[in-house]
């Protein structure tokens, strides 16, 4: 079944600091866009010839090579605005702050580190909890398709590309980026960590990668 673009699920004139303009230029252009190349890659690889396939040139490689890369840019074009619409305020006794405290010192470290990887990215940057050390980490991801790691979950995601900020801030990533934490819904953020752990329950990393036990 062919993809389709995910509506805004808040109003896009009622951010703090990121304007209505910016809002409809990224959902209606940018990332619907990936949406429209993901199907046209889908319908063209059935008919790529794989007896030609090879890896300095050829139809089904150049599919194959694209494919992540438009399919990432929906995915996470669709995590960054779903976690986007709430006020920036996290509920300080939250199972997710107290994760956060756990595992980078405080909330406000957290928001720190994700910020020094914004900063520090031409792409993404990611929170994610690893499936497999039961920790959330910070990704650096300079394109949709470079940066990210197995076994982790998005928990929330940054757009640093700078058609996610040139129309209000130019080139100013840094100010784009302290308006963002006005921005976060942190109750999507704190659904996503608490799915991220009834998921894994009691399950060692061994066991959901399927690693054989030794005797
Ligand atoms: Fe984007």
């Amino acid at each position: 079944m062919a993809h389709e673009v995910r509506p805004l699920s808040f109003d896009p004139g009622s951010l703090d600091g990121i304007s209505a303009d910016q809002i409809t230029n990224h959902h209606g252009k940018k990332y619907s866009g990936y949406v429209t190349k993901l199907n046209e890659i889908e319908a063209l690889l059935p008919q790529a010839d794989k007896s030609k396939a090879n890896a300095s040139y050829s139809e089904f490689r150049e599919l194959k090579r694209e494919e992540p890369f438009s399919h990432n840019g929906i995915i996470l074009h669709e995590l960054y605005f779903a976690n986007l619409g709430g006020d920036g305020a996290i509920d300080g006794g939250s199972d997710l702050a107290k994760k956060l405290a756990a595992d980078f010192g405080s909330v406000d470290a957290f928001k720190e580190d994700m910020t020094a990887v914004g900063k520090s990215g031409r792409g993404w940057a990611v929170a994610a909890y690893s499936l497999l050390d039961g920790k959330i980490h910070t990704y650096l991801m300079d394109l949709h398709d470079i940066g990210g790691v197995f076994y982790t979950l998005p928990l929330l995601v940054l757009d640093v590309y700078e058609h996610a900020y040139y129309i209000d801030y130019k080139n100013d990533a840094p100010a784009y980026i302290a308006k963002f934490w006005n921005n976060v819904d942190w109750s999507v953020v704190a659904k996503r960590y608490a799915d991220c752990v009834a998921m894994v329950g009691s399950r060692t990393a061994a066991e959901l990668i399927g690693a054989k036990q030794l005797v």
